[in-house]
């Protein structure tokens, strides 16, 4: 089985899905967040907070690269993955992309008491959260091969449209 990529906003619910996938079909699983953590031994907020964005980016890149050799395992993506090419291009290769959608309300409902996001901190309201969804939504969809809605729905139902859409 081919490998699944789960891009979108942050609180689309790529983490949610993925670990659906990985207890109800078997496939393997990478949160790509908690592998930067691990790796680095820092929160994402601390990576940002002392080795700035750009360095978390490559951080991405690099993971994403060293993904290459992978099957049947679905990605969880950190929200800004789809915003470089390369990482797009790194994904086609070895797998679909489904860019999970949420409204921005939605979104705020889901997010609005975490504070391990730090492009959020200070900025955790509807109008900033449409605004940088506006500005992300292009890429998302010009890298998606899929893009299911997740609004009010539940996991096995965005599974289900997920397995039928990249027909595994
Ligand atoms: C980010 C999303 C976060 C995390 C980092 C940056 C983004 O992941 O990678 O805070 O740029 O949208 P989630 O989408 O899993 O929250």
């Amino acid at each position: 089985m081919q490998n699944i990529f789960l891009i979108g906003f942050m609180g689309a619910g790529k983490s949610t899905i993925a670990r659906w996938l990985h207890r109800q079909k078997g496939m393997r699983l990478i949160e790509m967040d908690e592998m930067i953590v691990r790796q680095e031994k820092m929160s994402i907020s601390q990576i940002f907070e002392t080795k700035g964005e750009e360095y978390f980016r490559k951080l991405e890149t690099d993971l994403l690269e060293g993904l290459g050799q992978q099957e049947n395992t679905v990605v969880s993506c950190g929200g800004g993955v789809a915003m470089r090419q390369c990482n797009v291009d790194a994904m086609r290769k070895s797998g679909k992309i489904v860019y999970l959608s949420a409204s921005p309300q939605t979104i705020y409902g889901r997010v609005k008491n975490s504070h391990d996001r730090p492009l959020l901190e200070g900025n955790m309201n509807v109008e900033y959260i449409t605004k940088l969804m506006e500005q992300r939504l292009p890429k998302y969809l010009a890298a998606a091969d899929l893009t299911v809605k997740t609004d009010g729905r539940r996991a096995e139902e965005i599974c289900g449209e997920i397995l039928e859409g990249c027909e595994l």
